[in-house]
């Protein structure tokens, strides 16, 4: 049987500035996102009924809906109609991002299969048309077929690569369930109504964000403690609220020395910056006595975006 498998990567955000709701739903936002060598991985099989199905293997397999709502299947619809592709798929997903995690696992799932699509069915999309694609299926999609450091502006959609030198190296703390990115953007919204956010916060309530400078000079720096104190992330305060007890793990995080620590995107899945490989390893077996979270992970970035790597 002929068939393609692309694997793409997670994404954590270095900085993530939220502005207002704009009137289709989405806040305006600024950010930097880094891609890190987590990958999920897609098989597309080719099928003679011309159906495009999904099924879905590996971690969190069980909370990852295997229809016609999986953002894969929606991908891979999208890729078939702009291509007048008469051909079908069988997906196959197997997940090693955690499934609702702040490390855009759903929307690098469909990268993937935008990737294994174009080759499976010959398409030869162009970047441009890709990006298009991924940029109507999701803010983060484009990002995750780029990969490496990016700015991202508009609802995270326009994006534009960073100037990093260097790997960085990071510990995830993967919690035992998800938090819906819905849920988390209305609960900012809530927080600021309720002016439990500092001045500044506010203030990017009102006005269209700017990445913070300093993250960006970090970056080029390749240096881990300056990006250390440069990491923000305004999304924070709404998951912590949603989730408490992750304020337990930023501070385990803190006690075992790690250089900093930051909910990843829109959580649960906290961050930490370790100095490098070794310390990783260290952050990482320390964190993983505390019990305070489902699985301890490293990785390290940035990593390239959606490749195809077996047909
Ligand atoms: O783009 P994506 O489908 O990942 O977004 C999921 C949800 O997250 C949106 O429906 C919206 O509620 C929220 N969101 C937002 N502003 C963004 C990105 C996402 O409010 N810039």
């Amino acid at each position: 049987m002929i068939s393609v498998t692309a694997r793409s990567p997670a994404k954590i955000n270095l900085a993530l500035r939220v502005g207002p709701l704009r009137g289709d739903g989405f806040h305006s936002l600024a950010t930097v996102f880094q891609a890190i060598d987590l990958y999920d991985e897609v098989t597309a099989h080719q099928v003679d009924d011309g159906e495009i199905t999904v099924s879905v293997t590996g971690l969190g397999a069980e909370s990852v809906p295997a229809n016609d709502s999986n953002l894969a299947v929606r991908a891979a619809r999208a890729l078939a109609s702009r291509f007048s592709v008469t051909q079908g798929a069988r997906l196959t997903i197997l997940k090693r991002i955690p499934p609702a995690g702040g490390l855009a696992g759903g929307s690098t799932d469909a990268a993937a299969t935008l990737m294994a699509c174009d080759a499976l069915w010959r398409t030869r999309a162009s970047r441009t048309d890709l990006a298009e694609i991924a940029a109507d299926l999701g803010s983060d999609v484009p990002f995750c077929l780029l990969g490496g450091t990016a700015v991202g502006v508009g609802r995270g959609e326009l994006l534009t690569p960073a100037l990093a030198s260097g790997d960085y190296h990071w510990v995830l703390a993967i919690d035992s369930s998800g938090l819906s990115t819905p849920a988390v953007y209305a609960e900012i919204d809530r927080l600021r109504a309720e002016q439990h956010l500092s001045a500044k916060a506010r203030r990017d309530a009102t006005h269209d964000p700017a990445v913070p400078e300093e993250v960006l000079v970090a970056l080029r720096s390749g240096e881990p403690k300056p990006l250390g104190r440069a990491l923000s992330n305004d999304l924070g305060d709404a998951a912590l609220s949603l989730r408490p007890r992750l304020h337990r793990v930023l501070e385990a995080g803190r006690d075992l020395g790690a250089l900093a620590g930051q909910v990843s995107g829109s959580g649960p899945t906290c961050m930490l910056l370790a100095r490098d490989a070794d310390h990783a390893l260290n952050l990482a077996v320390g964190l993983t006595t505390t019990g305070l979270c489902r699985t301890v992970q490293r990785a390290c970035g940035p990593v390239a975006g959606a490749r195809v790597v077996r047909d």
